[in-house]
């Protein structure tokens, strides 16, 4: 996927690709990540696949992603497991600021696709103070 100045977005993992569970695995080890009491934000969420699996472990869960191709696949996983305490808001990080802070936040194979490093301040001012973020990128 690229935006319209042909700068490439990356291209998120299916539903059934293993990559998820074994990610998801690493996520679950992360002392106190997961909680019925924290909001979890996925930073470049794509198709939900990673937060709509944590959602029914989570307060609230809400997707940012600057593209809305992969909107419907995220709706339909929702409705198909009846998700209701998520969301995915199509923004550009790297044009706002955060909607809200949460307690958690995920990222996964997003920073490589930022324009600038500035942009990492981006995941600093969603946390709330003490929280946590698990983030990984392609090498
Ligand atoms: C390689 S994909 C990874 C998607 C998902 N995190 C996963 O691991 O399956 C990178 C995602 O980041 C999104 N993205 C890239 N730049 C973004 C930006 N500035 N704001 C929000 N989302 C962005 C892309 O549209 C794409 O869905």
């Amino acid at each position: 996927m690229f935006d319209d100045k042909g700068h490439y977005l990356g291209r998120p993992a299916d539903f059934n690709d293993r990559i998820i569970e074994r990610k998801l695995r690493l996520v679950y080890k992360v002392p106190g990540f997961i909680g019925k009491e924290y909001t979890l934000m996925d930073i470049g969420c794509g198709n939900g696949a990673y937060m709509l699996r944590l959602a029914d472990k989570m307060k609230s869960c809400i997707g940012l992603e600057i593209s809305d191709e992969h909107l419907s696949q995220f709706n339909e996983y929702m409705n198909q497991h009846h998700i209701n305490n998520s969301e995915c808001k199509i923004f550009n990080i790297e044009k706002n600021d955060p909607p809200m802070v949460v307690d958690r936040l995920l990222s996964f194979e997003v920073i490589e696709h930022l324009t600038t490093e500035d942009s990492l301040s981006f995941y600093y001012k969603a946390l709330k103070k003490d929280c946590l973020l698990y983030t990984s990128r392609c090498v």
